[in-house]
């Protein structure tokens, strides 16, 4: 396993390729450590110059990402905490389902590392997100809202009406309409209905899942695929790369060929 050092002169030299389409070269007198953060971090920054999505999953040992009551903010231990606002850092948007952004009332800033925030974007299909969520708050982020039906949302918040069947938006449409708004990276971070989908839609390039000690015996899982294989066999064997951030294990996992 990999030990990752995210020191400042890496950090900026991330910030200051990001999604410029070019390849990471190592520079002279970082250490090793330095290097795992540039092959950790470098290919969600870099981007290649094609559309990219990653989606982070903070979990339990036991494969949980909140407690039985929903509790979820201290699943990841702070290098965990700091790896997920880095990535938002390195992506033009992030997206959340509804249930998320109901239930945590999250920000989706960028507050433990430096970095631009993110667009915060929103799957709220039936329109359930009530004007005075946190997410939709201004402080001069864009504010987007996916759903499937006509709704104002305040000002400023821009709306992607997308058509759904049997009640789903497809994960292609919706990065179709961001793509065509200037958003070219998308991290989804949650929760494991909405990861699930672009996973099974196969439109994840990279999943990264964070691992913390903890185990909770219950709660939400993580991934919950529509159409898991059922033998093992069949399983999804992404390649994969493990990287240590302070008590969490990273399984950076890469899902499409070229990703
Ligand atoms: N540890 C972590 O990394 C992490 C991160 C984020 C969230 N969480 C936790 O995850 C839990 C919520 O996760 P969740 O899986 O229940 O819900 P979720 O993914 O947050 O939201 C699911 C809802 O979003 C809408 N949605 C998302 N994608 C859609 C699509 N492609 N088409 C149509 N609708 C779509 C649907 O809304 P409707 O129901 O209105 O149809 C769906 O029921 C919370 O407890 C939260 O704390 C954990």
């Amino acid at each position: 396993m990999h030990s990752v050092d995210v020191s400042d002169p890496v950090w900026n030299h991330l910030l200051d390729v990001r999604g410029a389409g070019t390849s990471i070269a190592a520079t002279d007198g970082w250490s090793e450590d330095e290097y795992q953060a540039v092959e950790l971090y470098g290919p969600v920054a870099s981007r290649s110059g094609k559309p990219m999505v990653i989606g982070q999953i903070g979990q339990s040992l036991d494969g949980r990402i909140a407690t039985v009551s929903g509790d979820t903010r201290d699943i990841s231990g702070p290098d965990g905490l700091a790896h997920l606002h880095r990535l938002r850092a390195l992506v033009d948007g992030v997206v959340i389902g509804v249930k998320t952004a109901l239930h945590d009332a999250p920000r989706l800033t960028v507050r433990l590392c430096d970095g631009p925030n993110p667009a915060r974007i929103i799957i709220d299909p039936r329109g359930r997100l009530p004007d005075d969520a946190a997410v939709l708050r201004d402080d001069g982020s864009r504010r987007i809202v996916i759903q499937a039906v006509d709704q104002d949302r305040p000002e400023g918040v821009e709306v992607v009406r997308l058509a759904a069947r049997d009640g789903l938006l497809h994960p292609e449409e919706i990065i179709q309409a961001l793509t065509e708004r200037g958003i070219h990276s998308l991290l989804i971070e949650g929760g494991g209905f909405t990861i699930s989908r672009f996973m099974e839609a196969g439109l994840l390039d990279r999943l990264h899942v964070a691992i913390s000690p903890v185990l909770l015996g219950g709660g939400s899982s993580g991934l919950t695929l529509p159409s898991p294989p059922e033998r093992l066999t069949d399983a999804i064997q992404p390649e994969t790369a493990v990287f240590q951030l302070g008590s969490d294990v990273v399984f950076d996992c890469a899902l499409r060929a070229d990703s």
